[in-house]
């Protein structure tokens, strides 16, 4: 690190000191992927954010200037078909969501420079520019191709709503996009006996125009680029050419005709970009928040020789990360990726993590019952810069946090702190055998340790530390020297080194807990604001009074959590959702919580209610009513009644004539502004929900009006 390579150096990453000039200070964007608007966030996730979010710290630590931007992945059908299950738009649906979402990462201290939204003004007008490019370049190409509908949901089926048997290996009961089994990719329209996981129909083949990005034409670009050593951890290079680049590259079907929820193709009416196309361009469009906010410009991030920019994904998402998004940018003369930095999968007591077992536990459940330091710091020791599946047991958790943080980190400063709060530390650094000195120089292992993103390792090592930090306390006995009031000098020199050791311990450890870190420089008088404070002992400062740091993980409240984390009865029937199974219908429990059941009634009760069916003969709109249209139902014969219904929100009046409806037929009659009702037609909606979503009760074929409801 000793260099001032001025060929480097440029406006923007210039700010060394001009004294000491050791270090060049690097300019690194940093991404997660950004976590789809579906769901809520889980301790899956968190291993991603957790991982990013220690990095980004560490960077930033070190004098780099860095940039964490994410956002939420809104588009696609999943979302659309969640808004309609909650009976709000997708606009409501997507806030609401980014509001937990943010809520949950502030709360692990995950800490981004910008959290934009796929479905923001600043994304359309960049996929808008990277498609001029990908049009320019000759990479598009448009045919009809057959696409798997649902026609119980009304709509053409995302891979991830399709399972079935794998073409390749047979395997029963796979996703529509590549077979976990044996890691065949496919297109859904492959699979055997394909179902729709929304409504367990048999999809239908429907013709519909897509526009596809011939990725092949990229070919001798990604065989470069992912090969190259340099930008993908050689397990992730080895199975890239192993599954895709040994063979042509599939072009890329890029489009979805509507319905879709999400951005409309400028040169293509009636058809959306495919989420995957528009979400990578959402860490653009959030950096483009950020620099409008900042009054600096996105070419100086993304179009930057200055630049690195740092991509952190899970597995699962490999294919879009190291083959689609590198052929985008590359064609849209945006800088590639320095790295693309690839983790496992949670496990939790080495299995998946499941609902019923309630090891699926959501960030905020997690938040009820435990300290997320504990969960950020697991996660340091377990992970490496190799693409392994990590597995939480529960029992090591415990014993991690409790024999290394509180036993070890924790009780150095607990032990000597409150020894010294009159006094301060010590004028001058006491002879402390070289403790102080042997931990700095670890420093830079440390350092690199976390620079490759082997956190376990950078862990261990400063772990190590404290294990030799501990036995120096207990042959000083602090707290024997207290009693004795003419060792007042050794005692504060005693504890001005425990307390040394135990800074240069959290300050090595800042990065993976912000908060135990601000607490002890709350402690010592002294803000953590650059790795290098490690090198330097601190002296003569005022030691403030002890505050407990950190608690003891209680096993109970493990417990309690993955209890919570447990499906409630209600929900069993959508837990671990197996298409096909139980839960082949996946009936959300929504509107059943949104508005209990009422009190108990006698079959007298239900009786005074006179339920008919009845035809609707005429149908109108009260122009000046938001909401009524005015019915007139036939009981048969020549009965008729007027009604006024609060459905204009719902229906066209010309769509339900005809229709045979169920009406309480001996309501009083009711003067209303507009008339006289004389009776009400029963509809179906959930407590809370828009007026849009209101249906109407009907009778099956057959029923006839004038028929009572029993
Ligand atoms: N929306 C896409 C990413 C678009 S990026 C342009 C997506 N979203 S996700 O919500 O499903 O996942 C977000 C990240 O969390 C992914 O990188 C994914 O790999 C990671 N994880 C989700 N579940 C996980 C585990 N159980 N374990 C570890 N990481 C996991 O994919
Ligand atoms: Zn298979």
């Amino acid at each position: 690190m000793l260099a001032c390579d001025s060929s480097r150096l440029s406006r923007n990453n210039l700010n060394f000191t001009a004294e000491n000039c050791s270090f060049i200070v690097r300019r690194i964007l940093v991404t997660s992927a950004l976590p789809y608007a579906n769901g809520d966030i889980h301790i899956g996730h968190l291993v991603e954010y957790i991982q990013t979010d220690i990095w980004v710290r560490f960077q930033k630590l070190i004098g780099n200037r860095c940039l964490y931007m994410c956002a939420d992945d809104t588009h696609g059908t999943a979302v659309m078909i969640s808004a309609r299950k909650a009976g709000v738009t997708e606009a409501e649906f997507i806030a609401q969501m980014q509001a937990a979402h943010e809520r949950d990462f502030a709360a692990f201290d995950i800490r981004f420079d910008n959290y934009g939204s796929t479905n923001s003004p600043e994304n359309r007008i960049l996929c808008e520019q990277i498609w001029t490019s990908i049009r320019e370049a000759g990479l598009v190409k448009s045919r009809d191709i057959e696409q798997l509908f649902d026609p119980k949901a009304g709509t053409f089926l995302a891979d991830r709503f399709v399972r079935g048997t794998c073409p390749n290996c047979k395997s029963p009961d796979q996703p529509g996009d590549n077979c976990s089994k044996c890691g065949h990719h496919y297109s859904p329209t492959e699979l055997i006996d394909p179902r729709s996981t929304l409504s367990d129909a048999t999809p239908e083949l429907r013709k519909a125009l897509h526009l596809f990005i011939e990725l092949e034409k990229l070919h001798a670009f990604l065989e470069d680029w992912t090969q190259s050593g340099k930008h993908l951890q050689p397990e992730i290079a080895n199975y890239l050419k192993g599954h895709f680049l040994g063979e042509p590259l599939r072009d890329w079907d890029i489009s979805r005709p509507a319905p879709y929820f999400g951005f409309e193709i400028p040169d293509s009416p009636g058809n959306y970009w495919y989420v995957w196309f528009d979400a990578p361009i959402g860490y653009m469009a959030s950096t483009q928040q950020w620099c409008d906010r900042h009054g600096e410009k996105l070419n100086d991030w993304w179009r930057s020789n200055d630049c690195e920019i740092h991509h952190f994904i899970g597995k699962d998402i490999t294919y879009f990360h190291t083959l689609f998004w590198p052929g985008m940018l590359k064609t849209a003369g945006y800088s590639l990726p320095e790295k693309v930095h690839i983790h496992g999968f949670l496990t939790v007591d080495g299995e998946k993590m499941s609902k019923s077992k309630g090891t699926f536990v959501a960030a905020k459940t997690y938040l009820k019952h435990l300290d997320p330091s504990y969960l950020r710091y697991f996660y340091a020791t377990k992970l490496s810069s190799r693409v392994e599946d990590l597995d939480l047991v529960i029992d090591e958790f415990v014993a991690k946090v409790n024999t290394d943080l509180v036993n070890k980190v924790v009780n150095l400063a607990s032990r000597t702190a409150k020894f010294v709060e009159s006094s301060g530390l010590s004028p001058t650094y006491p002879d402390d055998g070289g403790l102080f000195a042997e931990a700095a120089k670890l420093g830079a292992e440390i350092r690199d340790a976390y620079e490759a993103t082997d956190y376990s390792r950078a862990v261990r090592l400063i772990v190590g530390l404290a294990d030799r930090a501990n036995p120096y306390v207990e042959d000083r006995k602090p707290w024997d020297l207290k009693k004795d009031p003419a060792r007042a000098r050794e005692l504060q020199d005693v504890c001005t080194v425990a307390l040394n050791l135990f800074r240069q311990i959290i300050i090595y450890l800042s990065p993976v807990l912000p908060r135990l870190a601000e607490q002890s420089a709350d402690l010592l008088s002294d803000p953590i604001q650059h790795w290098d404070q490690s090198q330097q002992p601190l002296v003569g400062t005022r030691i403030n009074k002890f505050k407990h740091l950190l608690q003891r993980v209680e096993e109970k409240d493990v417990q309690a959590m993955i209890e919570d984390s447990k499906p409630t009865p209600g929900e069993s029937a959508s837990a671990d959702r197996q298409p096909g199974a139980a839960s082949q219908w996946n009936d959300s429990g929504d509107s059943l919580a949104a508005e209990p059941l009422a009190p108990e009634c006698t079959i007298d009760d239900f009786a005074k209610i006179d339920l008919r069916v009845a035809r609707v003969i005429a149908a109108e709109e009260v122009p000046e009513a938001k909401k009524l249209i005015k019915l007139t139902l036939s009981l048969g014969g020549d009965t008729t009644k007027n009604v006024f219904a609060g459905i204009k929100e719902a229906y066209k009046p010309a769509d339900l004539v005809g229709k045979l409806v169920v009406c309480v037929a001996n309501l009083a009659p009711r003067k209303m502004k507009f008339g006289v009702s004389e009776g009400m037609v029963t509809a179906a909606s959930t407590e809370g929900a828009p007026p849009s979503e209101v249906f109407v009760i009907t009778a099956d074929q057959g029923a006839v009006p004038g028929q009572r409801v029993h």
